[in-house]
C-alpha cells in the first residue's frame, strides 16, 4: 500500500462497471484519483464523495467527451489544478448507444460514420490522453499507462467487427507508445478483458446469450465480473510489474481458448 498511497491515477469513464471498479481497486490502496464521466455527473460526484470518505484520499470527477479529442488537454488542465502529480493513466471509457450505429453490428451494415466514432473513441482517446498523461509523468520520473481492450478482437462475437478491430487497433497503438515512452520510465499495457457482465454488455441485442456462452466457455463456470479486471489494472501500474511493457494482458476466465 505505501508505495502506491498518495499517487494519482486518471481514469476516464469510471461511473460504473469496469472504470468504476478499477477506481475503487486504487482508492482502496491510498491513490487519490481524477476521473471522467459523460452523461452521468450525479452519480461521478457522489462515487468521489464516496471514495474520499471511505478511503481518505483525494477523488475529482470532472466532464470528458471521448468522442472530442480537443477535450483531453482542458481536461488535463484542470487537473493540474487539484492533483499535483499524475501516475497512472487508464484509457477505459466507451461510447454506446447513437454514436455507435453503423459501428456495432454485423459486416454488411457497417458504415464509416459508425466506425471511424469508435476510432475516435478507441484509438484516439488512448493517443492524446497518454500523451497529455505522459508529459506530466515525465516530470515525476515515470509512471504507468493502460488501455482496456478486449477479447472480441481474438474471437468471434457477433456484431462486434467495429469495437473488434478497434480493440486490435489500440492494442498495437500501445506497443508503439510503450517502446517510444519507455525513456521516460512510462510502461504501456493493455489489458483485454473477455465478456463482463456491465451495462455495456447489457446494451448487446444478444446479451442473454452472450453471458450464458460465457459462463459455458469459461473454464471458471462463471461470468466476468468488473473486479476481475481492475486486479489486473491495478497489478500493470504497481513495482511488481517493474519490468511488463507493450504486453496485452488477457483477462477471460478461460473463454478464449475454448
Ligand atoms: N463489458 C465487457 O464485456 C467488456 C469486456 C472487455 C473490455 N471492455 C472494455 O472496458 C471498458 C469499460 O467498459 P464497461 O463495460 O465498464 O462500460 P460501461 O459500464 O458502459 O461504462 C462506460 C463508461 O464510459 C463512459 N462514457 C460513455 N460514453 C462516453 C463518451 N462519449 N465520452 C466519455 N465517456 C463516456 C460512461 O460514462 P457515463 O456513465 O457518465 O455516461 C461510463 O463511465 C471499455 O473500454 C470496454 O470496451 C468491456
Amino acid at each position: 500500500m505505501s508505495q502506491m498511497k498518495g499517487k494519482t491515477l486518471v481514469i476516464t469513464g469510471a461511473t460504473k462497471g469496469i472504470g468504476e471498479a478499477i477506481a475503487t481497486k486504487f482508492a482502496s490502496q491510498g491513490v487519490n484519483i481524477a476521473f471522467t464521466y459523460n452523461s452521468n455527473a450525479e452519480i461521478a460526484n457522489k462515487l468521489a464523495q464516496k471514495w474520499e470518505k471511505e478511503y481518505g484520499i483525494k477523488a475529482k470527477a470532472y466532464p470528458l467527451n471521448i468522442l472530442e479529442p480537443d477535450e483531453f488537454k482542458p481536461l488535463f488542465e484542470a487537473i493540474d489544478a487539484d492533483f499535483d502529480r499524475v501516475d497512472f493513466f487508464v484509457s477505459n471509457a466507451m461510447i454506446y448507444g447513437r454514436a455507435v450505429v453503423g459501428g456495432y453490428g454485423k459486416f454488411m451494415r457497417l458504415k464509416p460514420k459508425g466506425l471511424n466514432n469508435i476510432y475516435t473513441a478507441t484509438v484516439n482517446a488512448f493517443v492524446v490522453g497518454s500523451q497529455e498523461a505522459a508529459k506530466r509523468m515525465e516530470k515525476t520520473g515515470g509512471g504507468s499507462i493502460v488501455t482496456m481492450s478486449s477479447t472480441g478482437n481474438l474471437i468471434y462475437i457477433d456484431n462486434y467487427a467495429g469495437h473488434g478491430t478497434n480493440k486490435a487497433a489500440v492494442e498495437a497503438m500501445s506497443r508503439y507508445a510503450a517502446v517510444e515512452l519507455g525513456e521516460m520510465n512510462i510502461r504501456v499495457n493493455a489489458v483485454s478483458g473477455g465478456p463482463i457482465d456491465t451495462d455495456a454488455l447489457k446494451a448487446f441485442v444478444n446479451y442473454e446469450e452472450v453471458k450464458a456462452e460465457t459462463i459455458k466457455r469459461s473454464a471458471l463456470n462463471r461470468m466476468g465480473q468488473p473486479e476481475d479486471i481492475a486486479g489486473t489494472v491495478y497489478f500493470l501500474c504497481t513495482e511488481e510489474a517493474s519490468w511488463i511493457t507493450g504486453q496485452t494482458i488477457v483477462v477471460d476466465g478461460g473463454t478464449t481458448f475454448r
